[in-house]
This record gives C-alpha cells, sequence and structure tokens, in this order.
C-alpha cells in the first residue's frame, strides 16, 4: 500500500537546503501541499536569502507538485501557518527543521550564542506549532515532528546551548503528544545525521556519500501520515538506518524517611545498577515507584 498525503498541507521550516529540503520533497511527491519555508541564512544564523525556498519551490513545481514559499523567521512562526491558510486553506502537517549553529566552548559562549540558538531551534519550533496547533485541534487531525540532534541526547562539546535547546524540543515533543492525544494529534521527535552545510566540517567526503539527507526522510514523512499512531517517541535516522530511543530506570533503591548522605553512597550500586532496568513511558508509572513510600507517608 502507498503512503499518500493527498488534501494534506505541510509546512516544512528550513526547507531550501539540506535535511528540510530532503523532507519537503519527499511529501510533495506523495501529494502534499507544502509550505517551503526558509529565511535563507548562513549556518551560524547570519543574513536573509529568498533565493534558498525559491529554489525548492521551483523543483516541486517542475516536478508535477504543488509548493509555495514563505521566507520568515521562524521565530515569527504564525506567518508560516498564515502562508498554509491563505494558499491552502489547511495545516495538517509541521516539520520543525530550520536551524543553524553558534558553536563556542562554555566558557567563551555569549548570551548571544545561546539566546539565537534557542531562538531558532526550540522557540521557533514552539511558535510554528503553537500557530498550527488550533487548525490541527478543529479538524482532529494533525503532524509534528521535531528536528533533536544527537548532541541533545548524549551532550557534545563545544554545544552547550545546541544540546540545551534539542533535547528541549523532546520534552515539548512528549508534552505536546499527550495534549494532542485526544484530537488525533501525533507528535514525535527525529534525530538525524545527514551530511549538510551544517556538518560540511566534520563529515568527510567518504562519509557524505553515506550520509544523504534524502536518507533520514522516510521516517519524517511515515510519522507525518495518518496511518502511522505513533507519539511522544524519539528516533534517530542516519545513513539509511532507523532506531527508537526510551527512558530506562533502575530498580532503584527505597532508602526510608530519615537518610544520610552516607546511606547514599553506601547503597550507590543499587541506586546505579541497571540490572532490573524498567522502562517507565508515561508519568504515572514513573511515581508509582515510590507510590508505596507515597502511600505509607500519607497514612502516617
Ligand atoms: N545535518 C545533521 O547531521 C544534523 C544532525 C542533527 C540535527 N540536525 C538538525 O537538522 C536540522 C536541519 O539541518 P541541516 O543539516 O539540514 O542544515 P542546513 O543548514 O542545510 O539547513 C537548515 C536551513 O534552515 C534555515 N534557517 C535557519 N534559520 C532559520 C530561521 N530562523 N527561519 C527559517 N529558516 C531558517 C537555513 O537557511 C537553512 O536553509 C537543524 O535543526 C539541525 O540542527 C542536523
Amino acid at each position: 500500500m502507498t503512503l499518500e498525503f493527498q488534501e494534506k498541507v505541510a509546512v516544512v521550516t528550513g526547507a531550501g537546503n539540506g535535511l528540510g529540503k530532503a523532507h519537503a520533497l519527499l511529501l510533495a511527491s506523495r501529494g502534499a501541499k507544502v509550505v517551503v519555508n526558509d529565511y535563507g541564512t548562513s549556518t551560524h544564523g547570519e543574513g536573509n536569502d529568498q533565493s534558498a525556498a525559491d529554489l525548492v519551490v521551483a523543483e516541486i513545481n517542475n516536478a508535477g507538485g504543488t509548493a509555495v514559499a514563505n521566507y520568515d523567521s521562524v521565530e515569527d512562526g504564525e506567518r508560516l501557518v498564515e502562508t498554509a491558510i491563505s494558499n491552502f486553506g489547511r495545516v495538517d502537517i509541521v516539520v520543525n527543521n530550520a536551524g543553524f549553529l553558534r558553536d563556542t566552548s562554555f566558557h567563551k559562549m555569549t548570551e548571544n550564542d545561546w539566546s539565537s540558538i534557542m531562538n531558532v531551534h526550540l522557540n521557533g519550533s514552539f511558535r510554528v506549532a503553537r500557530a498550527a496547533w488550533p487548525y490541527m485541534r478543529e479538524q482532529k487531525f494533525g503532524r509534528i515532528v521535531n528536528t533533536a540532534s544527537a548532541a541533545g541526547i548524549y551532550g557534545n562539546f563545544g554545544q552547550v546551548n545546541y544540546s540545551a535547546a534539542k533535547l528541549a524540543l523532546h520534552g515539548m515533543t512528549q508534552a505536546l503528544a499527550i495534549e494532542g492525544k485526544s484530537r488525533n494529534i501525533h507528535v514525535n521527535t527525529v534525530a538525524p545525521a545527514a551530511a549538510s552545510r551544517l556538518t560540511d566540517t566534520v563529515i568527510s567526503r567518504e562519509q557524505t556519500k553515506a550520509l544523504r539527507a534524502d536518507l533520514v526522510s522516510p521516517i519524517v514523512g511515515y510519522l507525518c501520515h495518518e496511518d502511522s499512531t505513533e507519539s511522544g517517541s524519539l528516533f534517530e535516522a542516519g545513513a539509511g538506518w532507523f532506531g527508537k530511543l526510551r527512558w530506562e530506570r533502575t530498580e532503584g533503591k527505597n532508602l526510608g524517611n530519615n537518610i544520610t548522605l552516607e546511606d547514599i553512597a553506601a547503597n550507590w550500586g543499587d541506586i546505579t545498577n541497571f540490572e532490573n532496568a524498567t522502562h517507565p513511558s508515561d508519568i504515572s508509572t514513573a511515581f508509582a515507584a515510590f507510590g508505596d513510600v507515597m502511600s505509607a507517608a500519607v497514612g502516617s
């Protein structure tokens, strides 16, 4: 069965280059009408050039698809959604992908290095999602994919700002997935790996061949499809490999209600032992671990 996006309207941010372009081309090739957003910045977030979005729109339209350009910054998220509404009358899919880097070691990181990264990755994704949300709620359908990074999941030298923004995006995904559930709005996070302008200096020519951006797009496309029931999840994707991540928690140990630092030290092995680990997937399951202790405390 072919997965198509007929009658669906997608907003793909940062779609003038790299991953966003690959996502936009894929969605359009499957019938989605696409708003190709791109502010046209450098990889450091400088400048503003409309040609990035224009070229992708031309490529989609020349191939028989339907796309319009939007040149606003994702920080003005409502304008991107307005472009979808005024041209196509609806918005079904948001792929939050736009971004740039301001890498520097933490001791040299300026306020601007921090806030510009928060603004484009986290606040930008928030603003586009917030603008699309009322339409998705009303039509009882929506799919949002947020773009994280291995730097957010695992941390990376020189990327304190970027790592923080990228993992925060998954926090947003998890909570939005809960809020969107009853309205058939599914929200997921993808942490990609792909050769692009952003990774030019860290990826070798050989790796570039394997790490094509379009090898990430199929999972983004699938998560945006109405057949996908997945929500609140985090995936890694690169070079044609796809995997899902989840939380893992040690069995842990209840140390009573009169606990010293020395008790923590003495029990460190048990507290950190993953032998009988569990995988709590929601907040009530997570809290159940101290349920007995809490009931005893409430009862006493
Ligand atoms: N390439 C990778 O391996 C990799 C790894 C992890 C995460 N990511 C993430 O994937 C996303 C895409 O990265 P890429 O490698 O394709 O980079 P890219 O530089 O090729 O494309 C990013 C696009 O976003 C646009 N953009 C930047 N700021 C914008 C703004 N304020 N509003 C609208 N558009 C804006 C740029 O003009 C650019 O066209 C980013 O969020 C990046 O952090 C990429």
